[in-house]
């Protein structure tokens, strides 16, 4: 049997509480229709003693299973035997301390760290997550797997199909929603792309749907298995920080995912004696895709120990149709305006003493451009993190003393239309991508400067430039 006896799935509502098996395939609670937890007997489970522990895999890294970023941590999401995990060779991922980008922010030196997850084979986080969800789909024997998509979960679905050979992939994409990067690497792996005429939001309806009438087997984050694997980011944070837990962790918010799976690796943690606290945690928003903050900060909407007040959501969410306003923001990735994930994160936000904030795409852009400057590429919607905890510095809640993790979910490369049109000298290429949404400025461009083919020319270029 590939999957541990001693795992089960659970729903989130405390006062329902219905298990199932870890075999069974559901992206809701067949009760009461709220999410589901992967959960532990960990008596049974035995987890290590210590996260010192984890320090040995390093000499093991000739064993796939070690190599992994996510399975070296195997012990803390053990849903499966070590023996039946899929892995690429994910999460080789690293935590970096960025004075330039901390400077930024407003943070003293040595305070932040950039967590780089574009370094994840198909470039974006989703990785963690997907290794983790081919492991489970393997086990319970799955042909086809489908997800919707802003763009990264369909380039890693598809990649994997790709690589393992496992599944055919399946993808749903909003018409003209996803950058060209992420576009490209679902074509060239192969995936099914289905363009539909509708955005993210549209999609995710449309795909659940589908999966429930073909048996495909959905591998967007309302899957508990994904989270368990992206639960791993964290684990590798701490190690980065020998098993220090930072003040904050900063991360962009888009389906919830990330966020609902950080509060869980570290609940976890806290309850297996492994860590002796929790960080504070703020997920951000873009202006245009402001869904969490307009329901956490403005209407005081809270996971209320497990009885939130659904009546704001539905209210919000009427009001959302009735104006017919969509998500819309420069950060493709995070263009969603219902986070299938919303009950998760407001429980991470209660168990981490959360904050929530939303981002201009000029602010966006402008930390994208500060980020790349100190050496680290990342596309739009990861540069959200650190315009978000320059604005908690601004705002007092982040101290310039505090040690600081902001998550770069995705790789610079996937998007460059924004990056070059942020750089752009031709303002009619600006006004185009970036003017429409508000972006009025590049600050901290970096213009390429065009001459003649002339030596004399290009000497004196250099020269005025160096
Ligand atoms: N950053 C990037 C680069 C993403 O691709 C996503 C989500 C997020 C942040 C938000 O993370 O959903 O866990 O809150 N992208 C999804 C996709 C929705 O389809 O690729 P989240």
């Amino acid at each position: 049997m590939a999957l541990a006896p001693f795992a089960f799935q659970r729903c989130i509502r405390p006062a329902c509480g219905t298990t199932c098996g870890p075999e069974e395939v559901r992206t809701a609670c067949p009760k009461c229709g709220d999410l589901l937890d992967v959960l532990y007997d960990w008596d049974r489970a035995r987890p290590p003693k210590s996260l010192r522990y984890f320090e040995q895999m390093w000499s093991r890294r000739h064993e796939p299973l070690r190599l992994s970023g996510i399975y070296r941590f195997h012990e803390l999401l053990p849903f499966a035997t070590a023996d039946s995990v899929v892995t690429v060779g994910e999460g080789q991922t690293l935590l970096q301390q960025s004075d330039p980008v901390g400077q930024f922010i407003g943070l003293k030196g040595g305070r932040l760290y950039l967590q780089y997850e574009g370094l994840n084979p198909s470039g974006s986080f989703k990785d963690n997550g997907m290794s983790a969800a081919f492991t489970h789909a393997r086990a319970i024997g799955a042909k086809r797997a489908a997800c919707a998509s802003t763009g990264n979960t369909s380039a890693s679905l598809a990649m994997y199909c790709a690589a393992t050979r496992l599944m055919k992939a399946v993808i749903f994409i909003g018409s003209g929603k996803i950058s060209y990067g992420k576009l490209s690497q679902a074509l060239d792996f192969g995936a099914l792309t289905i363009q539909i005429a509708g955005d993210f939001d549209d999609a995710m309806v449309r795909v659940q749907e589908v999966c429930r009438d073909l048996g495909m087997y959905l591998v967007n984050s309302v899957n508990p298995f994904r989270l368990e694997g992206q639960k791993s980011i964290m684990f590798r944070v701490l190690e980065a920080l020998h098993w220090e837990v930072p003040d904050w962790i900063v991360v962009p918010g888009g389906n919830l995912g990330n966020s609902s799976a950080f509060g869980k690796a570290f609940v976890e943690l806290k309850l297996l004696g492994l860590i002796d606290r929790l960080p504070r945690l703020a997920v951000i928003n873009a202006a245009g895709a402001d869904t969490l903050f307009e329901l956490y900060e403005k209407r005081g909407l809270r996971w209320n120990a497990g009885r939130p007040d659904t009546s704001i959501v539905d209210r919000y969410y009427a009001e959302l149709d009735q104006s017919g306003r969509k998500a819309s923001t420069i950060a493709s990735a995070i263009e969603i305006n219902r986070p299938v994930n919303l009950n998760k994160c407001l429980r991470a936000l209660e168990d981490m003493n959360g904050v929530v904030r939303q981002v201009t795409d000029q602010e966006i852009l402008d930390a994208k451009a500060k980020i790349a400057a100190g050496g680290f590429g990342c596309e739009p919607a990861s540069a959200a993190s650190v315009a978000g905890a320059r604005l908690l510095c601004d705002q007092g809640i982040i101290g310039p003393d505090e040690r600081v993790v902001c998550i770069l979910t995705g790789h610079q490369l996937k998007d460059p239309t924004a990056t070059v049109a942020y750089h752009t000298t031709d303002q009619e290429q600006f006004n185009k991508v970036l003017g429409s949404r508000g972006v009025r400025r590049a600050s901290f461009a970096n213009r390429a400067v065009a001459l003649p083919n002339d030596l004399g020319e290009i000497v004196k270029a250099i020269q005025l430039y160096s």
